[in-house]
This record gives structure tokens, C-alpha cells and sequence, in this order.
């Protein structure tokens, strides 16, 4: 049992980070269950994993029928009951504890197999905050994947002080072995490593434009020509979406209480706007398509 190939994978949402996941297992001959609220959300996640195949073909990634085949492993249903064969479920649902420990509750009552992992791709939630809301939290994990997942080959895998080491193993083995992704390993406190480095120079280039410090064109400029970053802090803030960006420096200050965590007051502002980057089609710049930048 412990030994068991994990073949069978659900993933819980089908936003930019759900619908890579979902993607990248499909795209690695997984059997794949996708969890979305409505069956109008489930339409926009197969419609998002769709499009990035097809960038896939079109950029010679992956051949059509390739593309094909996981777009035929893909399954969506509105009914985490579906979840109870699963051996691995990655959840990656709005970054809200209580959200997500809801989720968590639910899921621990269906899924069946001791071994199986219970994955959480919270970018800054302590997962032993979402293993105590099961009856398992030998089970819970975290597996903080990247964006855009099919791309970025990182993985990093969050143990707590209750995490099972066949679950950590078996956790590890399947983003390695079965995804190809690169693994590093965290303690367990808000932010892990990457995003305990990002945000807080996130937030810094947030309060540079707030304070008039300097433009927005100009910060992304610098840190693109004058540190070979592959894109600017507030290009990338649009990137990951300014409520998760927002909902991570939350989580990372309630566990820290240090103020370079702390949310500065335009990026509050921006996401009750509904400025919320590259999803909603505008943030620091604008998108078209939410996609293409149309104007810097
Ligand atoms: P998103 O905004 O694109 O998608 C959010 C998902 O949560 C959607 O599927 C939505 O239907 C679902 N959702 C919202 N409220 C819900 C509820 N009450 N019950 C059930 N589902 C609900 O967000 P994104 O970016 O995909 O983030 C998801 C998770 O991944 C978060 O925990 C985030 O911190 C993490 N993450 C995000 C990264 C990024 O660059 N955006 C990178 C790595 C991790």
C-alpha cells in the first residue's frame, strides 16, 4: 500500500494555480478529478487548462496529441464526494484559512486510503493549521507549486510536526518522479521560503509607488535590466493576483507581526477596487484577453 504509485490525483479549484496543477498531471498520464464550485467555474478551468495546452502545441511544448490525451484525462465535478479513490489531492483554493480548512475537514471524511496525501498549495498558510482541522493531519502536507505551473519546475514540499514520512515520501516521490519538478523542503511557518523573501520585496515596490518614490515603469525597469530579474516586482505582483499577494502578506504578518509583512494601504485599495492584476484584466498595468499587456 505505502508503496503505491499515485495514479489517481484531485485537485480542489481550477484558478491560475488549480488549473496548472491540474495541467501539469494530466500532461504526466495522471488520472485527473478537478474540484469547482459551479459547473459555470468548472467550464472556466477546463476553458483555462485548454488554452495553455494549446500554447503548448503552438510553442512546440507538446505535440497535439499529447495535448489530446490530457484534455481526456481531465474530469470536473461540483461534488467533493467524487474525491473518496483519490490518492493525492492538491488543494488550491483562495488563500483563506478558513476557507481552506473547511476543505480540509470535508476532504479528511472522504478520502479512504490512510496513505493518501492531502496536499495544500497555500503560499503562506502554516499547514498544521489545516492538518489539526482533520482527524488525520498525518495526511496533510504542503505542496507549494509555482506560477505558471507547467513551467516552473519547483516544488516546494511543507512538513509539519505531524506529517507522516510515507506521506512526505510518497508526496515527494510524485512531484519528482511523476511531474519531473524540482523539490526543496520547508519548515512549517507562514511564507515557507519562497514567499517569505518575495513579499516582503513585493510590498517594498508597492509602498516605492504609493509614496511617489519612483514610477511604476521605472521600479519594473530596474529591477529587469539593472538585476536580470525575468520580470519586474510590480508586473509579477499582477502575475500572482493582488488578493493572494495581499493574502499572503496577511497571513505572514498575523504569524510574524513584523510591519515589512504588514499590507501597505494601495494594495488594499487596488483589490477592493477589484485591481486584482492579470485575472481580472487590470492591476499595475492592463490586460487584454487577460492576457497580452496593452498598456505600460
Ligand atoms: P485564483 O483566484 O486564480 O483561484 C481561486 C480558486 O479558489 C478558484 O478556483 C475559486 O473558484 C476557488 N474558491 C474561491 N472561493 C472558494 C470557496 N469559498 N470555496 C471553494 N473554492 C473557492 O487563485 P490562485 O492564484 O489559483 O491561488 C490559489 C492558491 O494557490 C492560493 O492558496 C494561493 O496562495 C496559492 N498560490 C498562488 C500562486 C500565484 O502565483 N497566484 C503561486 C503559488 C501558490
Amino acid at each position: 500500500m505505502t508503496s503505491e504509485k499515485i495514479q489517481r490525483v484531485g485537485v480542489i479549484g481550477a484558478g491560475i494555480m488549480g488549473a496548472g496543477i491540474a495541467e501539469v498531471c494530466a500532461r504526466a498520464h495522471v488520472d485527473v478529478l478537478v474540484f469547482e464550485q459551479t459547473r459555470e467555474l468548472a467550464a472556466a478551468g477546463r476553458a483555462r487548462i485548454l488554452r495553455s495546452l494549446d500554447r503548448g502545441v503552438s510553442t512546440g511544448k507538446i505535440t497535439e496529441r499529447e495535448r489530446e490525451q490530457a484534455a481526456w484525462r481531465l474530469r470536473f465535478t461540483s461534488d467533493l464526494g467524487d474525491f473518496a479513490d483519490r490518492q493525492l489531492v492538491v488543494e488550491a483554493v483562495v488563500e483563506d484559512e478558513k476557507v481552506k480548512s473547511e476543505i480540509f475537514a470535508e476532504l479528511d471524511k472522504i478520502v479512504t486510503d490512510p496513505n493518501a496525501v492531502l496536499a495544500s498549495n497555500t503560499s503562506s498558510i502554516p499547514i498544521m493549521k489545516l492538518g489539526i482541522a482533520t482527524a488525520a493531519p498525518e495526511r496533510v502536507i504542503g505542496m507549494h507549486f509555482f506560477n505558471p505551473v507547467p513551467v516552473l519546475p519547483l516544488v516546494e514540499l511543507v512538513t509539519t510536526l505531524k506529517t507522516g514520512s510515507t506521506v512526505a515520501r510518497r508526496a515527494e516521490a510524485f512531484a519528482a518522479d511523476v511531474l519531473g519538478k524540482q523539490v526543496v523542503r520547508s519548515s512549517d511557518r507562514a511564507g515557507f521560503i519562497a514567499n517569505a523573501l518575495l513579499v516582503p520585496y513585493l510590498l517594498s515596490a508597492i509602498r516605492m509607488v504609493e509614496s511617489g518614490f519612483a514610477t511604476k515603469d521605472d521600479i519594473d525597469k530596474t529591477m529587469v535590466l539593472g538585476c536580470a530579474h525575468p520580470m519586474g516586482p510590480l508586473a509579477l505582483t499582477d502575475l500572482v493576483g493582488l488578493d493572494t499577494v495581499k493574502a499572503i502578506a496577511d497571513s505572514m504578518y498575523e504569524e510574524f507581526k513584523e510591519p515589512l509583512y504588514s499590507a501597505p494601504p494601495l494594495l488594499q485599495r487596488m483589490v477592493e477596487a477589484g485591481l486584482v492584476g492579470k485575472k481580472s484584466g487590470a492591476g499595475f498595468y492592463e490586460y487584454a484577453d487577460k492576457g497580452r499587456t496593452i498598456k505600460k
